[in-house]
């Protein structure tokens, strides 16, 4: 049975989503700040521009910015007038993102507010509904964005969720912190709610996909 393993990983990285040069700088922004270096994976990045451009969204939404290397794949997707709001905790890590969509030619497309995304997100209803909303945040909060997400986003509009499989965390019996409990949970509700066609990317750490359907 065909596995996607870490050499099939480099093949298709290399052939399908190679980084350019502003992608590059911005990965090695990040690194030199000292912030984490959680990014998506460039393959994982490459895949938001497609769903972005797949739905042809307009306004997208994300939550969880950190230096902006995941925004700049998700507005390379947009269409050419299309914007992107991202939302993030750290003011620090705000400033970078902006600098670093500034870089990347795509400053006057790119919202970044800076504060929880927990209480940004109630402003935001205002500005919905969506066509692609991107959740990369803390994991705890991953059942809340849902259920905001299945509000506020358009019939055919498109969700993405990163770490989907939280390091195969989700089938480990013995693991049950909060936030894999809250990861499991996330997945089960996407799975079973009429309102989403989902389904599982299982590049990087699994992203959870799903198009908001017509039901209420
Ligand atoms: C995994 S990183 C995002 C990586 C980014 N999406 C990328 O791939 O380039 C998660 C970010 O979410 C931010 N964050 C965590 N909880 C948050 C919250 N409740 N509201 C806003 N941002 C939050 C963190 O500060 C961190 O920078």
């Amino acid at each position: 049975m065909p596995t996607y393993n870490d050499v099939l990983e480099a093949h298709f990285r290399a052939l399908f989503s190679p980084e350019d040069e502003v992608l590059i700088r911005i990965r090695a922004g990040i690194e030199a700040r000292g912030m984490p270096t959680i990014t998506v994976k460039p393959e994982e990045g490459r895949f938001l521009q497609f769903l972005a451009a797949a739905c042809g969204a307009r306004l997208a939404l994300e939550i969880g910015t950190l230096g902006g290397y995941s925004g700049t794949w998700i507005v390379r997707g947009l269409q050419p007038e299309g914007r992107l709001i991202t939302l993030e905790r750290e003011a620090e890590r705000a400033e970078l993102a902006r600098e670093h969509f500034a870089l990347a030619g795509l400053a006057e497309r790119v919202e970044v507010l800076v504060g929880d995304a927990h209480l940004l997100l109630p402003r935001l209803t205002a500005r919905a509904p969506l066509d692609f909303i991107f959740i990369d945040a803390e994991k705890e909060g991953y059942p809340a964005y849902l259920a905001w997400a299945a509000e506020n986003l358009r019939p055919g509009g498109v969700l993405a969720a990163h770490n989907a499989c939280r390091h195969g965390k989700v089938v480990e019996a013995g693991q049950q912190d909060a936030a894999t409990e809250a990861i499991r949970a996330f997945n089960q509700r996407l799975a079973q709610d009429p309102r989403w066609i989902a389904s599982l990317y299982p590049g990087g750490d699994g992203m959870a996909v799903a198009v908001r359907t017509n039901s209420r």
